[in-house]
């Protein structure tokens, strides 16, 4: 090949850096377009009596933005169960919402200028008090629990086909709050993603929060070898749960030791792929759940590493896994019917009232929480 044919005339280079030109232009008219219509949109915050307690937030931001506010109670649709919340519990998602970060989250409808649902909380338990005429899975006085999105308030409208279960009897409202996407994510990410297997060798990084607290236990009820990766405040809470080996990662790097394992379930991201890859068993598979505190999330935050695990998979034997928990029906009943016969029980770290919600979103923001942070209604609710 001669060198004329390989460079690109300048004519050429002019041409395309126009159409560069052109494209970006185009999308950042797309996005402010976006942003506009988006800002248009946020959902109206209805007043009026009868009215209820709801935490609010119109824009994102740190834990100072949200309002503790008196709005219309909602009326459910045909479709929907009208809930008396008793308890909601807080998830770093919640930080996520507020925040608006990752950023790319903005784009796929959360609200690129301001939150579309200015409604907080995903979790909660409660009692079913009005059913639309189409409804009958439910009835009123039907205790319940699951996710909708405006959790943290009185009340809730949520379409009964969707994430909403009957409570077992023999769990309370809290218990029953702390269950949905902590316990959710931990049974999806080892049963479905990890594909975890009795006897197996299983590694929980970050096994002291919301999430590794349900997956220290649900691994040791699948019949696994589990160890439990905490600071030193929480190795007995770890073992206490079930963890057959604890290790300190103030004093230790799990990815430095001997020991391999079959499935690790990551619930920190603190740790290079490459760690994951050297303590992994060649067949073995990294579940990679979350990683990341408010404030260093940027353009796709946890997402990143498993971009990156996707560009180094055709190049390792082991398979490197995210995965985003499905609130199902299924297995929100799964996660109780463990939690009743005992084999699961929720760690509940501090309760706060709805008034306090602030606080709580706060204390989750530090990433040091023991299992669960629960909001309580029950004081406030009329
Ligand atoms: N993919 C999904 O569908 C999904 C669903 C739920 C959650 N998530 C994500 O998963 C992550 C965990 O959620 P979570 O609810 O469990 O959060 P959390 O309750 O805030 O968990 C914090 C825990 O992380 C531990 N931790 C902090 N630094 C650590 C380190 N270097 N090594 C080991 N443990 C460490 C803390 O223990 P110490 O106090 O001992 O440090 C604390 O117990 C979050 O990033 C969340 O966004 C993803």
């Amino acid at each position: 090949m001669t060198q004329s044919t390989t460079k690109t005339s300048p004519r050429r280079r002019k041409f395309k850096i126009r159409w560069i030109f052109y494209f970006i232009i185009g999308l950042v008219g797309v996005l402010a377009i976006y942003a506009w219509a988006t800002g248009a949109r946020q959902e109206a915050i209805e007043t009026g009596e009868p009215h209820m307690k709801a935490a609010i937030y119109t824009n994102y931001g740190s834990p100072d933005v949200i309002e503790v506010r008196d709005i219309k109670k909602p009326v459910p649709n045909d479709d929907q169960i009208l809930i008396k919340v008793h308890a909601a519990s807080v998830n770093p998602l919640d930080w996520h919402y507020l925040e608006g970060t990752p950023y790319v989250m903005r784009a796929m409808g959360v609200g690129l200028r301001k939150p579309e649902q200015p409604r907080l909380g995903i979790n909660l338990a409660g009692v079913v008090e009005a059913i639309g005429k189409n409804v009958t899975q439910f009835k009123p006085g039907d205790e319940v629990f699951g996710g909708k999105q405006g959790a943290f308030a009185e009340y809730v409208c949520a379409r009964a086909d969707r994430a909403i279960v009957l409570k077992p009897a023999s769990l309370t409202f809290e218990q029953a709050a702390s269950i949905p996407t902590a316990g959710v994510t931990a049974l999806q990410g080892l049963r479905d993603t990890g594909r975890i297997q009795a006897g197996q060798k299983v590694l929980i990084n970050g096994a002291s929060g919301g999430v590794g607290t349900f997956a220290v236990q649900i691994a040791k009820s699948f019949g696994a070898d589990v160890t439990g990766v905490c600071s030193t405040k929480n190795l007995d809470l770890v073992r206490s749960l079930g963890a057959d080996h604890v290790i300190d990662y103030t004093k230790e790097d799990f990815t430095k030791g001997s020991e391999r394992y079959d499935l690790i379930l990551d619930n920190v991201g603190n740790q290079p792929l490459s760690g994951f890859k050297q303590v992994l068993k060649p067949k073995g598979i990294c579940v990679m759940i979350g990683g990341g505190g408010p404030g260093d999330n940027g353009l796709i935050g946890p997402m990143a590493r498993p971009l990156k695990a996707l560009l180094l998979s055709p190049f390792i034997s082991q398979k490197m896994s995210m995965m985003m928990a499905d609130l199902t029906k299924n297995d929100l009943t799964t996660v109780a019917d463990l939690m009743q016969s005992g084999k699961v029980k929720a760690v509940i770290d501090r309760t706060y009232p709805l008034s306090q919600i602030a606080e709580a979103l706060r204390y989750l923001e530090k990433g040091h929480a023991r299992g669960k942070v629960v909001i309580t209604m029950a004081t406030e609710t009329k």
